[in-house]
């Protein structure tokens, strides 16, 4: 123990547990064999420590749970959404928002109000649904996230950062008609929740301006990123969180919000925006996708579980425990020699199955079959972000081999301990050791959409 360093400590006490069950290694043979070789198809019961996620799966506070009692169940008007709205106001300056069940739900109202066939949305990365509300609307997404951004072994300090002057040439090429508004997700998931500087944020502000077109930002994680400029920008390090949120936000024309990350909550989202005239264009499609505008697909109560949750998200002792907890995964797997993301990001340490698995070929899936290792070795379960989740190309129909493939290992929020964290890096490690005797997979069943969630694979003889 080094006594010189702080001691990263839970600014909680844990009122409530939930016991997890240890499952034997036959019994994880079988059901991952029943589960088609697919993760998301196992049963919660049967996993001992699950990093599926950090969406929707984070602990509320007693203050929340209070709040869920105080809900409001009026069909129009609950007095929940103007707490929430009066909220959003405060914290990030959005003068008019729509409550939405998810993050999903958020950006299928906004690219149905702003987005045409044919039509290009640049983004640094877009999240996985994103991209597919992007082309169910029959529009082509773009990412421009910077090159140091799809390295996963180089350290930098924000990955998340867009491509400034490759997105100015292709704004100058294409103009507002081809691309009508520019998304910046902050942290960006896609490449390792790696966060988005100031700098950055102001740069893509001007070029938005110079073409005409508005900015959006994808600000499920807007809190983690908000840390990260503390962190590491020069002229943050004595700026409140807040104020960091409120000079972010100030840049951008309206957001999208998956409520279940940064707002802390089990379920939830929303948009979010300035202009009251695409407020009115915008609430047309709410009510018909979502609901009565005052409740956007959820309950009275939920609202109010939010609108509490994004005034703890910016507690920086939170946030201080929550980076730091994710750093002491990354640090633990990082120190064993485990090839990660580095550095690692908000929510999550991506292993970098590229170099965790060099002797299997991008067609067999790799980021795929070392997450059927984990669960296969201690119940752990991870997610891949690799080539299964990239997909077909819609043009080519070829399988899409990016240049990342990963497993992500996301930590909900206030839900683990560290000792749970010690017990990952501990799987992961002895995987690792026997990582030549892991054998690749091959899909035996591949629906058209989002193939990852209910494909099933199995391993290559
Ligand atoms: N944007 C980002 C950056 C996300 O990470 C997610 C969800 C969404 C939008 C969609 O929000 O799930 O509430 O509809 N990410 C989850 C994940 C699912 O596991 O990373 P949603």
């Amino acid at each position: 123990m080094d006594w010189s360093k702080p001691v990263n400590a839970e600014p909680f006490r844990i009122k409530m547990v939930e016991p997890v069950r240890m499952t034997s290694r036959a019994e994880r043979e079988r059901l991952i064999a029943a589960a088609g070789y697919n993760l998301f198809a196992l049963d919660s019961k049967d996993i001992f420590i699950d990093l599926l996620t950090d969406s929707g799966t984070g602990a509320m506070s007693d203050r929340q749970w209070a709040g869920i009692m105080q809900g409001d169940e009026a069909y129009a008007g609950s007095r929940n959404f103007f707490h929430f709205k009066e909220t959003i106001e405060k914290l990030l300056g959005f003068p008019y928002v729509i409550p939405t069940h998810q993050g999903r739900a958020a950006e299928n109202v906004l690219f149905t109000t702003l987005l045409r066939e044919g039509q290009v949305v640049p983004n640094n990365m877009h999240f996985d649904t994103t991209k597919a509300h992007v082309e169910h609307k029959r529009g082509k997404a773009r990412n421009f996230v910077c090159p140091e951004g799809l390295v996963a072994e180089e350290v930098a300090d924000f990955k998340g950062n867009m491509d400034l002057e490759k997105l100015d040439r292709f704004m100058a090429e294409n103009g507002k008609e081809t691309a009508p508004f520019i998304m910046l997700t902050i942290t960006c998931n896609s490449n390792g929740g790696q966060p988005v500087s100031m700098e950055n944020i102001r740069g893509v502000r001007r070029i938005a301006d110079k073409h005409g077109v508005p900015l959006f930002f994808d600000c499920a994680r807007f809190a983690e990123n908000a840390y990260f400029i503390k962190e590491r920008e020069p002229g943050y390090a004595q700026t409140p969180v807040r104020e960091i949120v409120r000079e972010m936000l100030s840049y951008a024309d309206g957001c999208t919000m998956s409520a279940k990350k940064d707002a802390l909550v089990n379920i939830g989202g929303f948009l979010a925006m300035r202009s009251e005239e695409l407020y009115q264009q915008a609430i047309v499609w709410a009510v018909l996708f979502e609901g009565f505008p005052t409740y956007g697909g959820l309950a009275g109560r939920d609202l109010e579980a939010m609108a509490r949750g994004l005034q703890e998200v910016v507690e920086e002792d939170y946030l201080r425990y929550r980076i730091g907890q994710v750093a002491y995964l990354g640090a633990l797997l990082n120190e064993a020699g485990v090839p990660i993301v580095l550095p690692t990001g908000g929510h999550a340490v991506y292993l970098d199955a590229k170099r965790f698995l060099p002797h299997l070929p991008p067609e067999q899936f790799p980021a795929q079959a070392l997450t059927v290792e984990l669960y296969r070795e201690g119940g752990v379960r991870g997610v891949e972000i690799g080539s299964l989740l990239a997909g077909r190309d819609p043009e080519t129909g070829k399988n899409i081999h990016p240049e990342l493939e990963m497993v992500r290992l996301t930590i909900p929020r206030r839900t683990y301990t560290d000792r749970h964290m010690e017990y990952v890096a501990q799987t992961v490690v002895n995987v690792f050791q026997r990582r030549e005797s892991i054998g690749g997979l091959e899909l035996v069943h591949e629906p058209p959409v989002l193939r990852h969630f209910t494909c099933r694979l199995q391993p290559v003889v």
